[in-house]
């Protein structure tokens, strides 16, 4: 299903942070959404997901206009997010986290039970720790049953906000190797990285946001070889 975001202007009270925000996920497609801190990467994902109100600008799902419509109505036609910082609930398992992620859609609650498998075959690690309080878990796994959480719902498009924040170098590898798999079954991926260059590397489309604006879009391997990108996201 195809993510069309059109000229997506929003503002915190009068300060606005999104001018000029145009992006698509084709069916199936992987995008990644690069840029510096602050630059509205998380405001553009909250957006679309119908967190944060559109002060212009226009949001389609599959050629549909969701831009009016509530965050729940935008769940039940088939879009994911992965928020910022995970926000799961502590005191609950990591199974009932993951039940929670299918109740918001009736058609995803009726085939739980198989989605709940081909979520402890994405991550065996979560299938070992099923009765295991979600605040125990480590910062990686708690972002596995993030991403879990998500896929109950039987997402068409995935958005997915820095799943690679605080994870160790090999942790991250097995995020980013989900969201490809996730992505192999046609689920398309929306995905916010501050981890520039691995981001690139799995995206088949990438756009570079910069002070609310898209300065910049192309497949992900000819942003790696980008001279400005490399200047301003890849030099260490
Ligand atoms: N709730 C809020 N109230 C006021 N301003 C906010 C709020 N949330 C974000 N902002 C501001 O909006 C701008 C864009 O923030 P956003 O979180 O979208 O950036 P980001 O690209 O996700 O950054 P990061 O890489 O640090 O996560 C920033 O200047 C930020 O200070
Ligand atoms: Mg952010």
């Amino acid at each position: 299903m195809k993510l069309e975001l059109h000229n997506l202007q929003a503002a915190y009270g009068k300060i606005q942070v999104l001018w000029e925000v145009s992006l698509t996920v084709e069916e199936g497609q992987f995008v990644a959404l690069i840029g510096a801190n602050g630059a509205g990467k998380t405001t553009t994902l909250r957006a679309v997901s119908g967190l944060m109100p559109l002060k212009a600008g226009q949001i389609l799902l599959g050629g549909q206009d969701i831009s009016k419509q509530s965050s729940a109505a935008r769940v039940q036609q088939g879009l994911g997010h992965v928020p910022e910082g995970r926000q799961l609930f502590p005191l609950m398992t990591v199974q009932e986290n993951l039940e929670l992620g299918a109740q918001v859609r009736s058609a995803a609650w009726q085939v739980k039970d198989q989605t709940l498998q081909k979520v402890y075959a994405l991550f065996p690690r979560l299938g070992e720790r099923k009765t295991q309080l979600a605040g125990t878990l480590s910062g990686g796994e708690q972002q596995m049953v993030a991403i879990g959480r998500a896929m109950m719902a039987l997402p068409k498009v995935l958005l997915v906000d820095e799943p690679s924040l605080g994870l160790s170098p090999l942790l991250t590898k097995v995020v980013f190797a989900a969201l490809k798999e996730i992505n192999t079954h046609g689920v398309g991926v929306l995905l916010v990285e501050q981890n520039v260059r691995q981001s690139l590397h799995l995206a088949d489309q990438a756009y570079v946001l910069e002070n609310g604006q898209v300065v910049r879009e192309g497949p992900g391997q000819r942003l790696l070889e980008d001279p400005e990108v490399q200047k301003a996201y890849l030099a260490f």
